[in-house]
């Protein structure tokens, strides 16, 4: 991420908005299990609110300051690991319910994108839930991205990417900015 980026990532303003408006709305109605992994938990604004209401919560981060910055923060109910969402140093089918937030258009290809989904759905017990939410390139977006990886989601491709990797009872749902998705691991 740039450091515009960074910035506002670790933002209070941020980390307002992630548990007001941002979660509430990714994950209205998602049924998230007692054994939860995000993936791409950066500076922690998703974490902290979803640490809450979970059981065993473990996060995935692919930038070793920042997953080294988390672990001196989150709850005691939270394990951080350093790796790649896409290939990661996890076994089959240990989570009920698989995470991420504005974390997919950092990833620097469709096609590892499409690894990190199968990832989800390799760590998934079956009828486990995948959800999240990703931003979509408005100006502003586009501004933000300057010299960062910027390789946002196509809602229209989005469901049938996820069916590939193995997801059932996909729902995708885009507003101006931003879109949400959920998932069953079938
Ligand atoms: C914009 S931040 C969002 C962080 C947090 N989810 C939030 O909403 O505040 C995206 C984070 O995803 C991480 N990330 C990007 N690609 C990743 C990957 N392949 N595996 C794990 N983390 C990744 C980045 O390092 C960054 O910390």
């Amino acid at each position: 991420m740039n450091l515009l980026h960074n910035r506002i990532c670790k933002s209070a303003k941020w980390f307002e908005k992630v548990e007001r408006h941002l979660l509430p709305w990714a994950l209205d109605g998602v049924p998230l299990g007692g054994n939860l992994l995000e993936i791409g938990p950066g500076f922690g604004a998703t974490t902290r609110v979803l640490a809450r209401d979970a059981g065993a919560m473990t996060v995935v981060e692919v930038n070793p300051k920042l997953a080294a910055r988390l672990r001196d923060k989150v709850p005691a109910n939270v394990t951080v690991l350093e790796g790649d969402g896409a290939a990661m140093p996890l076994p089959d089918a240990g989570f009920e319910s698989v995470v991420c937030f504005t974390m997919l258009h950092h990833v620097p290809s469709a096609a590892r994108q499409d690894e990190l989904f199968a990832e989800a759905r390799r760590v998934l017990t079956p009828g486990g839930v995948f959800a999240g939410s990703d931003s979509l390139p408005t100006p502003r977006f586009r501004l933000l991205h300057i010299g960062d990886i910027m390789v946002p989601l196509d809602p229209a491709t989005l469901p049938s990417r996820l069916e590939r990797a193995g997801f059932t009872g996909i729902k995708v749902e885009a507003r101006t900015d931003r879109l949400r998705f959920r998932a069953t691991a079938g």
